[in-house]
């Protein structure tokens, strides 16, 4: 099926850079939030990244002017429904995905594909309480969108060949590679990012290393591009959390038993970059470590 008009839920850091690539792919964006404000951040946020690919020439500036004329935003969740193809990015708690798909129930049209950028619930069931868990997926961009080169592909137990294919296609289309994983906890990205992330927190706990030297040990020793404590203030610490819990309740082992130290910077609101402070304080000019 050919997709041409896609709803992206959700104006947050992964929502906005979904908007992005596919308005860059010419697919007509229309972007949601409950936030006037947070509207207009992602509007500025698009324009000021794509103009970073026109100033380094990746990007004709027709070709932005184009992709910005091709995004819509609007308040009303519901205008989405007729959209060949909804995304949903919002934030990584089940129940607030859960009410997206409840109201958005009854206004979609019958082709309309329903996808989640979830980085760890569980496809099947939010497949299951929609009316259309055969046209349902995990569709999963890697942070920043616009740069990294996977969307992870995930079938849950009723997803058809027929939809499968379609978000494969549109993978194609957006330039970007796709791996296929099975509907389990996290995934096969995450599965394996996460428990290094919070790994790097433990050694942090357990005074086995500064926040500089653990993020230093990692980049100069195994050629990351950022340390771990670095990439889950990038990624949120919030997100972190939530995925470690999902992984710790949907394998029921031990291992992956989230840090305290963690729980605890979520517990202040020290989010990361998002709210300016988290294993890094960014509020000055260079980000400093807070431990
Ligand atoms: N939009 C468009 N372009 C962007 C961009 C954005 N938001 N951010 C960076 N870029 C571009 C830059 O313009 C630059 O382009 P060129 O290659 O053409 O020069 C390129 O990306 C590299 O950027 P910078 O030179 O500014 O910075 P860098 O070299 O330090 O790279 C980075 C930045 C790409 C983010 C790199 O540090 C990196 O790869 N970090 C790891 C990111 C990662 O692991 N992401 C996955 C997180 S896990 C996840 O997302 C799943 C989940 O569910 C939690």
């Amino acid at each position: 099926m050919a997709i041409q008009t896609v709803g992206v839920v959700g104006a947050g850091q992964m929502g906005s850079g979904i908007a992005h690539v596919f308005s860059l792919a010419g697919y007509d964006v229309l972007l949601n939030d409950i936030a006037q404000d947070s509207l207009d951040k992602a509007m500025a946020t698009i324009d000021r990244n794509i103009e970073r690919q026109v100033a380094r020439g990746k990007v004709t500036p027709e070709d932005k002017s184009a992709a910005m004329a091709r995004i819509r935003t609007t308040l009303d969740l519901t205008s989405l429904g007729p959209c060949d193809l909804i995304i949903e990015a919002a934030t990584e708690k089940e129940a607030v995905k859960q009410a997206i798909f409840d109201k958005l129930a009854g206004h979609l049209a019958p082709h309309t594909i329903l996808a989640s950028n979830t980085s760890s619930i569980s496809i099947t069931r939010l497949a299951s309480r929609t009316d259309r868990p055969e046209k349902f997926m995990g569709f999963h961009f890697m942070n920043p969108v616009p740069v990294m080169q996977l969307v992870e592909l995930i079938r849950g137990i009723a997803t058809d060949k027929a939809t499968y294919d379609t978000l494969h296609d549109v993978v194609v289309r957006l330039g970007k590679t796709s791996s296929t994983s099975e509907d389990f906890p996290a995934f096969i990205v995450n599965r394996i990012l996460m428990p290094m992330i919070n790994e790097a927190v433990y050694t942090l706990y357990e005074g086995v290393g500064s926040v500089k030297s653990i993020d230093e040990s990692m980049k100069l020793g195994a050629n990351h591009p950022m340390g771990p404590l670095e990439l889950a203030d990038f990624i949120g610490l919030d997100t972190c959390l939530a995925i470690m819990n999902v992984l710790h309740d949907g394998l029921a082992d031990t291992k992956y038993r989230p840090c305290p130290l963690l729980t605890k910077y979520v517990e202040a609101g020290w989010l990361g970059r998002k709210t300016q402070r988290g294993f890094y304080d960014y509020r000055g000019d260079v980000p400093v470590p807070t431990r």
